[in-house]
């Protein structure tokens, strides 16, 4: 069986964030032949185009790099601030798309979750956030749309999540998007 790799972004750095721990509900979730892992954006410096202009990229740059090109498919899981995306999530997007000629996302399939603990579920960030993925040709799942509000309510006292709802509708949102990257991955390679 193919196992396929999915890399999950998280767009919060903080370290009790609601949207690592939906990150984190997805990884553990039963091994299908999609293995998600959370990728690590935090410790990339504000993109800054000098670095690869004079061939002086930072080395968490390279890491970053290497691991969105190793991967199948991309899921953003991300908070809202100020009614737009985390500039921590903006930024390794830049750093992802560059240098000039060598985007990483290009062609990968993708999903979208926001959640926030107001009750419009990060529809902001969530659609800018797909304004950027259009550009560098991520091909982003439309349907079903994931806006989970008030999140907090939603977590147990483990610090996991609890909410049954949330569970179910993480699960159907993880079945479908499975279901989009899959046949963009298994028609990769047969133009
Ligand atoms: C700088 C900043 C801006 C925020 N702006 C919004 C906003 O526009 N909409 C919203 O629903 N919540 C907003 N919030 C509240 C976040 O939903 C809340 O902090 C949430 O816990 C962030 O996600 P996290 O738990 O994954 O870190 C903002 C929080 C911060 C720190």
């Amino acid at each position: 069986m193919s196992i396929y790799n999915v890399g999950i972004l998280v767009g919060s750095l903080r370290k009790n964030s609601f949207n690592k721990k939906i990150a984190e509900y997805i990884v553990d979730q039963e091994e299908s032949k999609f293995r998600y892992s959370l990728i690590d954006i935090g410790d990339l410096p504000l993109y800054n185009q000098d670095f690869d202009d004079e061939g002086t990229p930072p080395a968490s740059y390279t890491r970053f790099r290497q691991e969105i090109n190793a991967l199948d498919a991309v899921l953003f899981i991300t908070a809202e601030y100020n009614r737009s995306v985390p500039a921590v999530l903006k930024n390794a997007i830049d750093v992802g798309s560059r240098p000039y000629g060598k985007n990483s996302w290009d062609g990968k399939p993708a999903a979208v979750i926001s959640s926030s603990i107001g009750a419009l579920g990060g529809f902001g960030a969530n659609h800018h956030l797909r304004q950027s993925l259009v550009f560098v040709n991520l091909l982003t799942m439309q349907q079903p749309e994931a806006y989970i509000g008030d999140i907090e309510s939603s977590i147990g006292s483990d610090g996991k999540i609890e909410s049954g709802e949330t569970k179910d509708f993480l699960h159907s949102f993880k079945q479908a998007f499975e279901q989009w990257a899959e046949q963009f991955i298994t028609n990769k390679g047969q133009d």
